[in-house]
């Protein structure tokens, strides 16, 4: 059996991430203080893989003890989740703390720094309050990128002790894509137009908040999670390398470009313009975007995205969409990860990486999500009980390896972290695919059992060393 060992910086983030709404559940929540996510699922429930959703979750907000213990036993050196917006208040437009809300997270927080993890906090994972959504149509509004920084003020002002390492949003493209441009989630609106002013008011309420943090003299960081999608065109014939040119600029570009380099690209705004995309801006926001750049990127990444150029007309009554540019291509071969129906390139991460040092000045970053969601995975139990996920921990020990190399040659990568912490509910499929280090047994309660790849990543953590079985990625 051939392997091979590299070893890990000292200073190196080896962890895990989840969600406040993937994981806290319902318990303790307030009348008026569903968040987007929940009232999709209240208004659509059957779409939710067998009912599961966001009302138990993982509760985590009984059960946080138990879960920090674990955290520690699987060796995280860091934890990243969010802080619910939704939950964080009674009273959103002024500010009004939910006491009880607020006396947890300041528990859950001391027990993970008591346990020698460092949390690491977003302030939005679509926890968008319903009330923000449904009274000013969410992002679309100015007036919730105010309530957005009025929230951050909160926030900062209560836990700055206890938290030096934030990011405003977690992938902050998702929501409305899936609602306003592809109309997949509930509403199921498909208006480009708002799709547009929810990336532009997500930019500008980052750059806001960031100013605010650096203007109150707190000690720490702002930065936003991101999940460009590293696109490979089929071929290197010209069109094909328009289509990912296109499809990089309208998804990923739209965030990366402003929040690092403090603008938008100007291909982007032209193109937008020349399809009769209407999006509101002022000289005035753009100008607070240009000065208040983030301190760091996490970025999320899963699978490669693949695309070669459109083999079909537009059809001229259907409004503008970024697919007007493009057509998703699959690579004959490609190795998938079929549960989840997304192909594994660990090569993403090492591409990714230089990526960032050429063209966003090597901005300090780390992978804040990658992972493997298995369905069934109960068929992997041994006679112990416990789940042998030996899938996961060569993907995890593949994305790694090039997270390293890519350091080696001079990426300004900090670290890794696994999605997910526990198994947790994604949106829609649920429980579907189980992506944690420790199992959630839903037929017992809950109840937590370490996986066999936590205490493989402890071992990683511990001695800083990482070995790969070199023929486990040929089988
Ligand atoms: C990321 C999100 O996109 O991927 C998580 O930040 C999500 O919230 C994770 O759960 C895994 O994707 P999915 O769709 O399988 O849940």
């Amino acid at each position: 059996m051939s392997k091979k060992t590299v070893a890990l910086p000292q200073d190196f983030i080896l962890g895990a991430a989840s969600s406040a709404w993937q994981t806290e559940g319902w318990s303790g929540k307030k009348e008026g203080q569903d968040s987007y996510m929940d009232l999709w699922y209240k208004n659509d429930r059957h779409v939710w893989h067998d009912g599961y959703g966001p009302a138990v979750a993982t509760d985590l907000f009984n059960r946080y003890e138990e879960d920090v213990a674990l955290m520690k036993q699987a060796g995280l050196t860091h934890y990243r989740t969010s802080i619910n917006w939704s939950r964080f208040f009674t009273d959103y437009e002024n500010g009004v703390i939910d006491e009880e809300y607020a006396a947890y997270y300041d528990r859950f927080l001391d027990a993970i720094r008591a346990a020698g993890v460092e949390p690491m906090i977003c302030l939005e994972h679509y926890e968008l309050p319903g009330y923000l959504f449904e009274t000013y149509g969410g992002w679309s509004s100015k007036k919730v990128v105010e309530l957005f920084v009025l929230y951050a003020e909160k926030v900062f002002a209560r836990y700055h002790h206890k938290v030096t390492r934030w990011f405003t949003f977690n992938e902050p493209i998702v929501v409305q894509t899936r609602v306003y441009l592809d109309a997949l989630r509930w509403p199921y609106q498909q208006s480009t137009d708002t799709w547009m002013q929810w990336n532009h008011h997500k930019n500008l309420a980052t750059a806001k908040v960031v100013k605010l943090f650096r203007e109150k003299g707190y000690q720490g960081s702002v930065g936003a999670i991101l999940n460009p999608e590293v696109t490979y065109p089929r071929s290197s014939a010209a069109h094909d390398l328009k289509a990912a040119e296109r499809y990089d600029l309208f998804y990923n570009r739209v965030f990366l470009d402003p929040m690092v380099k403090g603008e938008y690209p100007a291909e982007l705004v032209r193109l937008l313009d020349h399809h009769g995309v209407k999006w509101e801006y002022t000289a005035d926001e753009l100008a607070i975007i240009r000065d208040n750049t983030v301190d760091e990127l996490g970025i999320n990444l899963y699978y490669p995205h693949r695309v070669k150029a459109p083999s079909r007309a537009w059809n001229p009554e259907t409004p503008f969409h970024p697919a007007w540019y493009y057509e998703p291509f699959e690579l004959p071969g490609r190795r998938m990860n079929k549960s989840r129906g997304w192909e594994i390139y660990p090569r993403i991460i090492y591409d990714m990486a230089m990526r960032i040092k050429d063209e966003y000045r090597n901005i300090p970053w780390f992978i804040a999500e990658s992972g493997m969601g298995i369905e069934n995975e109960g068929q992997f139990r041994d006679n112990d009980g416990v789940i042998q996920d030996d899938y996961r921990i060569a993907f995890i020990g593949e994305h790694l390896f090039e997270a390293l190399r890519a350091r080696e040659d001079g990426a300004n990568c900090q670290g890794y972290m696994l999605w997910a912490f526990t198994d947790n509910v994604s949106p829609m499929n649920a429980f579907k695919n189980r992506y944690g280090l420790v199992e959630i047994d839903l037929q017992h309660q809950r109840a937590r059992r370490l996986k066999k790849s936590a205490s493989w990543y402890r071992g990683v953590s511990e001695s800083r060393s990482l070995t790969l079985n070199l023929d486990d990625e040929w089988k």
